[in-house]
């Protein structure tokens, strides 16, 4: 693997966004589950710790459905979930929650079956990607967060792929 796979080229211009609350995180994912795009997407979030990426997961992730406690999965590498019926029906939407802070083993890919879910349908959201580059397909889109003053987020929001051109425009 070289530096160039684990930063894919970027698709169309970075959207920069300034959140200066946990509202703003929200308004954001609900746009974002508003389309139709999200249900087959692939969404990488880095940044430090507190920066705002598992927050920002579960406001997604309330955005599309999900009812009840929302676990995060630091301990567990990945929680599944699973999203409302797109609109007029059908199945319910998987969702995977991956946090790859923890993740040190490469054989825990293929023993664990990361490789088979990244390659079903449904939303994966992965915390902490670089921990698992190499391993990890191109991520549709990349969300960089950092806290800035007054506890704002600073996100850079950027496209990889035409999908996620798609909702970065949304
Ligand atoms: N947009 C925001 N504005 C203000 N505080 C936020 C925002 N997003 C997250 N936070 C706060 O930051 C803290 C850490 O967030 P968290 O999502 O757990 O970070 P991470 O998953 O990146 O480590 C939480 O207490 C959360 O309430
Ligand atoms: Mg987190």
């Amino acid at each position: 693997m070289t530096a160039a796979d684990h930063h894919p080229p970027i698709v169309g211009s970075p959207l920069q966004l300034l959140w200066p609350d946990e509202e703003a995180t929200q308004a954001y994912a609900r746009r974002l589950a508003a389309t139709a795009q999200i249900r087959n997407a692939f969404l990488a979030l880095r940044g430090d710790l507190g920066a705002g990426k598992t927050t920002f997961v579960r406001h997604l992730l309330r955005a599309l459905g999900v009812a009840g406690r929302i676990k995060s999965p630091t301990y567990a590498v990945v929680e599944p979930h699973e999203g409302a019926p797109a609109p007029g029906g059908g199945a319910p939407l998987p969702i995977w929650h991956f946090d790859f802070y923890r993740f040190n083993d490469p054989r825990e890919w293929e023993d664990a079956g990361f490789r088979d879910v990244f390659a079903s349908t449904g939303l994966k959201l992965a915390e902490w990607p670089d921990q698992a580059a190499g391993l990890l397909p191109t991520p549709d889109l990349t969300l960089d967060l950092a806290v800035g003053a007054d506890d704002t987020r600073q996100v850079t929001v950027r496209a990889h792929t035409d999908r996620g051109a798609t909702l970065l425009a949304a």
